[in-house]
């Protein structure tokens, strides 16, 4: 298959270019989207065949459902059975913007979709292509990140080719998204909302607007199996074994000098991951996410700075952990599983 690389600007897109792209949509086609967290897969939700696709061309296991992106709140009621005061809560406060609700479904929805489960995740985008694309298609658009499953998501209209060039049908370009990890996603069906996917809406907000939020405790650890069923696998790693520094400032930083030095003396061609206050040693292969005082800087880099090693030839690679406040909660998330829970803490 070609796929079809087209551009736009994100603030003013041409309009005729989206309406192309809405019509592969509209036939049943795949086409790679950008958002203000990640770049999309999308494809008509109502329609199984075309979802199917996203799932071939992902390589994603079929027991991990999808979101369903909408341009307009009034179509939650065609999706959802029954919208919790909360919900409508975080709707009105968050949408368009980075946050995914959980809500119970109705049979409009397809199997496909939900990966047989009896509730939907919705969603509606900020980014003004995004909106104008789902407009332009009439329908509902399922999109998972674009990227290979377990690959870094995409966060540039180029990441998404590295993984999916030939295998969909089209890409719209629009520069890199501003948020740079997915959105959160909060179960809304639980007495207590919960937190499944910690993302570009803070856990501060939520306690803000709630005043009160589950966590899953799926979200830190590797010995409890998430409710959120994407969360269970090994996510956003790069082709080298890849450890996880946490801890406090100085004994984070002396410990990765040693660490540097251990792997060095034993021949390792090694990779880091580190803030722009971090000075490293010579001879490794280092990429810099932004300064620790900034996790929204954080979030913006942090899938680039995974997909830097891509090219690197590299035998190690140590990421610099971040404090778990704002953004910094959901890069530790994902920092966590791209280092399949490979943890060194340092005191
Ligand atoms: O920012 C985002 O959310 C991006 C952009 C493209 O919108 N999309 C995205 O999709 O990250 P994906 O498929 O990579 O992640 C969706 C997450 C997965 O962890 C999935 O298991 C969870 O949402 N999810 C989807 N439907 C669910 C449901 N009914 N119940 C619980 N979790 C659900
Ligand atoms: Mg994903």
């Amino acid at each position: 298959m070609h796929t079809e690389f087209v551009s736009v600007d994100s603030v003013h897109p041409d309009i005729r270019i989206l309406a192309q792209a809405a019509d592969v949509l509209r036939r049943g086609g795949l086409v790679a989207f950008p958002t203000e967290t990640v770049y999309g897969l999308g494809a008509n939700g109502l329609d199984p065949h075309a979802v199917a696709g996203i799932f071939a061309a992902k390589g994603r296991p079929a027991d991990n459902p999808l979101i369903l992106h909408i341009a307009d709140c009034r179509e939650v009621a065609k999706l959802a059975r029954h919208v919790p005061a909360n919900a409508r809560v975080l709707m009105e406060t968050y949408w368009p913007g980075p946050l995914t609700l959980v809500l119970e479904r109705t049979k409009a929805v397809p199997d496909a979709v939900t990966g047989g489960l009896d509730t939907v995740a919705i969603r509606l985008p900020d980014s003004v292509v995004a909106r104008e694309l789902i407009q332009l298609a009439g329908v509902p658009l399922a999109a998972p990140s674009a990227n290979t499953s377990g690959r870094p998501s995409p966060t540039t209209a180029q990441d998404v080719l590295a993984d999916l060039d030939g295998k969909i049908d089209m890409v719209i370009d629009a520069g890199s998204c501003d948020i740079g990890v997915e959105s959160t996603v909060v179960d809304c069906t639980t007495p207590v909302p919960t937190l499944l996917r910690p993302g570009g809406i803070t856990l501060e907000m939520l306690l803000e607007t709630l005043g009160e939020v589950e966590v899953d405790p799926g979200i830190g650890s590797e010995d409890v199996i998430p409710r959120s069923p994407g969360m269970k696998y090994t996510h956003y790693a790069p082709a080298a074994p890849l450890i996880l520094l946490e801890g406090e400032y100085p004994a984070k930083t002396a410990v990765l000098g040693e660490q540097i030095r251990k792997a060095q003396a034993e021949g390792k061609r090694v990779g880091a991951i580190v803030a722009a206050e971090t000075v490293l040693s010579a001879g490794v292969v280092a990429t810099v996410y932004g300064s620790r005082n900034h996790p929204e800087e954080v979030a913006a880099n942090l899938y680039n700075a995974l997909r830097f090693f891509d090219n690197q030839p590299v035998d190690v690679i140590f990421a610099e952990g971040t404090d778990e406040i704002g953004l910094g909660l959901a890069v530790m998330n994902r920092l966590r599983k791209a280092a399949g829970y490979h943890i060194i803490r340092c005191e």
